[in-house]
């Protein structure tokens, strides 16, 4: 949630803000702005405005900001409406200190009427606005002590200020008395350096940096650093320098391109055939002696042999996905396993169990309450003492080189490339490959199922891309007709079973997500202690009934919502059982245990025609961001 870029260098700032930021909307679209320090006057100037970046854009367009240090900002609003005024940059009434910040500063309140009482007019709702203020205010009590005004003064000012703050924080601040010094620092928020070429250039994330150069420099937990044109200086939170060595980005920044789609979430719905290929190519290994197939993965998975139980943790669509791996590890590979959320974990986690394996899942690698959450899991296992309790972690994502990469050494890589659209769609799919992964690999170390049932799946996975192919075909169209009639629909009921009900979860939230309807998915037999009150002709349901152990029960449950006059779209292949549905979205034959992997992308096609439909911003739905770097 919102992201930030900062420069020093040689170069013209403006330009490579705005670049920056461009690669950085998917973290919030609210409002935008600026403020570069002037290569003449050294005053600081500044641009915001409402809304997506390109309003900002369209502003600069016509003027020229000369000076090559400055910081930028894209927004998702959490104190303050997205107005201009809550646009940052913020800036103290001296108009001298200039401050981007993304996370939440907690104690702001108190902060806020501290400097209140001595005469500081506010001029924002925002938490941010208290910083510029106590920096000045803190430069000004420096300069009694005669500092020279230069960088080291305001690194002493920054590192004062943030001691008082309460909350998560990534901030960039300006100062016009060292017009050619940048602050940064952080604390549960990222903040990447990338060293370029006659540049520093700061930024939330990746993507913003990888343009300029592919040499970074991550700024760890609780840091601080001065960039100035001439190099870098961290400290960390006990003001000891820190000495280490730049990596490389291991991604070159992809070609990102809508092809002919109309929306990237109809392209990334499209990419899922190669998403399965690119799995199957990159983890699913062939023996030549015995012809069995293996799981391949970048880490030793000695470890894996003495887990009991399993807790994974995640948000969102990562938190279906992590359903659906529940399932299969329960149900396919035999080892209990919870699924939480990361929100809720932090705060109320389970008994301390020995033997067990910590599975973080997340797209963006970045999820403020998926990190926190795995920080507190690692300390309390690591303070526990018995070998028995020891962390156990694999991290699965689509991002090895974001903070839960840097958190958790055993990283499943998604490898899905990037995602744009806000909506995750082929990250969800890749996630849900990783879990067949670990199922399979699991029921072999554990012997949970015959190598019979195993190589079975393992033939599924195999015959999934061209099964995608043709889904795709089928359903691209059929769906952009049941959306023409239902686009106008104000509730709709998703419901599946057993390994599906977290497929009628996810497709909930793909509606609600891009199309504003309400939604609400349920395990299907659930549905007669509440939601059938909702039911009538106005309530269309979407029932998952996959042939398998629950299909006759799905049917059932589909049986008594048609007896409320609810129009049923059904997910299902044509089988008997299914004439019940008044239109069937076909799903080829296969084993139930796939069945999550093909019945989601009806339902995802579905959920992008209804937004499309009315004219939505499908890639970038209101209020929501891609990333969620705030508690
Ligand atoms: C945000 C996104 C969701 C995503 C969730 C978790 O809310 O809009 O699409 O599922 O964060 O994100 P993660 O990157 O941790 O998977």
């Amino acid at each position: 949630m919102c992201g930030i870029v900062a420069v020093t260098g040689y170069k013209k700032a403006l330009p490579l803000l705005l670049n920056g930021l461009g690669k950085l909307e998917y973290r919030g679209y609210d409002s935008a702005g600026i403020a570069i320090i002037h290569s003449e006057t050294k005053n600081i100037v500044c641009n915001k405005t409402e809304g997506k970046l390109k309003n900002l854009i369209n502003n600069l367009s016509e003027k020229n900001i000369p000076g090559t240090v400055g910081i930028g900002h894209t927004r998702w609003a959490t104190h303050g409406k997205p107005e201009v005024k809550n646009a940052h940059p913020h800036i103290d009434s001296s108009g001298t200190v200039a401050v981007v910040q993304n996370g939440i500063i907690e104690n702001f309140q108190d902060l806020k009427n501290k400097l209140q009482k001595e005469g500081i007019i506010f001029n924002s709702d925002t938490d941010t606005e208290v910083i510029p203020h106590l920096i000045q205010r803190e430069l000004n009590t420096l300069s009694k002590l005669k500092l020279e005004n230069n960088g080291s003064t305001l690194l002493v000012a920054v590192r004062n200020v943030i001691s008082d703050l309460e909350g998560s924080y990534a901030l960039a601040v300006l100062w016009s008395g060292a017009p050619s010094s940048l602050v940064v620092a952080r604390r549960q928020a990222p903040l990447i350096i990338g060293l370029g070429e006659g540049e520093f250039i700061c930024a939330s994330d990746t993507p913003a940096i990888a343009n300029f150069t592919n040499i970074i420099l991550p700024l760890e937990d609780e840091e601080i650093a001065l960039l100035t044109p001439l190099g870098i200086e961290i400290y960390d939170s006990n003001n000891e320098r820190q000495y280490r060595n730049p990596v490389s980005l291991k991604v070159s920044e992809q070609v990102i391109d809508k092809m002919n789609f109309k929306h990237f979430m109809l392209k990334e719905i499209y990419d899922q055939p190669d998403t399965a290929k690119n799995w199957l190519e990159n983890y699913l290994i062939k023996n030549s002696e015995n012809g069995q197939y293996q799981i391949k993965y970048p880490f030793d998975t000695k470890f894996l042999e003495s887990i009991a139980r399993i807790e994974i943790i995640a948000c969102g669509t990562s938190k279906h996905a992590a359903m659906v791996g529940s399932f299969l590890l329960e149900q396919f590979s035999g080892i209990p396993t919870n699924v939480y959320y990361a929100s809720e974990f932090r705060y109320s986690p389970p008994p301390l169990l020995p033997n067990t394996l910590t599975i973080g899942v997340s797209q963006s690698g970045e999820t403020a309450d998926t990190i926190a959450a795995i920080d507190m899991e690692i300390k309390r296992r690591s303070i526990a003492g018995d070998e028995k309790f020891r962390p156990n972690l694999i991290a699965i994502t689509n991002r090895s080189e974001s903070s839960i990469g840097r958190q958790v050494s055993n990283i499943i890589d998604i490898c899905a490339g990037i995602e744009v659209g806000v909506a995750a769609t082929k990250t969800f799919f890749a996630q849900l490959l990783s879990f067949y992964g670990l199922a399979i690999h699991f029921a072999q170390i554990k012997g949970s199922q015959s190598p019979d049932e195993i190589k079975k799946l393992i033939t599924e996975l195999i015959k999934l891309p061209p099964l995608l192919e043709d889904l795709l075909e089928k359903h691209d169209q059929s769906s952009e007709k049941l959306a023409h009639d239902f686009f106008n629909i104000k509730d709709v009921i998703f419901l599946g079973r057993g390994i599906n009900y977290p497929i009628a979860l996810e497709g909930a939230l793909k509606l609600k997500e891009i199309s504003y309807i309400h939604a609400a998915g349920y395990p299907a037999g659930e549905m007669k202690h509440g939601p059938i009150a909702l039911l009538d002709k106005k309530v269309p349901v979407i029932s998952i009934a996959s042939p398998g152990e629950v299909f006759d029960k799905v049917i059932s449950n589909a049986q008594e919502a048609k007896a409320r006059d609810s129009y049923l779209i059904g997910i299902a292949p044509e089988c008997n059982g299914t004439e019940i549905f008044d239109y069937l979205m076909k799903i080829p034959s296969s084993n139930e245990w796939v069945s999550p992997l093909l019945n989601i992308v009806p339902l995802q096609l579905l959920s992008y025609h209804i937004a499309a439909h009315r004219g939505l911003d499908v890639d970038q739905p209101r209020n929501l961001a891609k990333s969620v770097t705030v508690e």
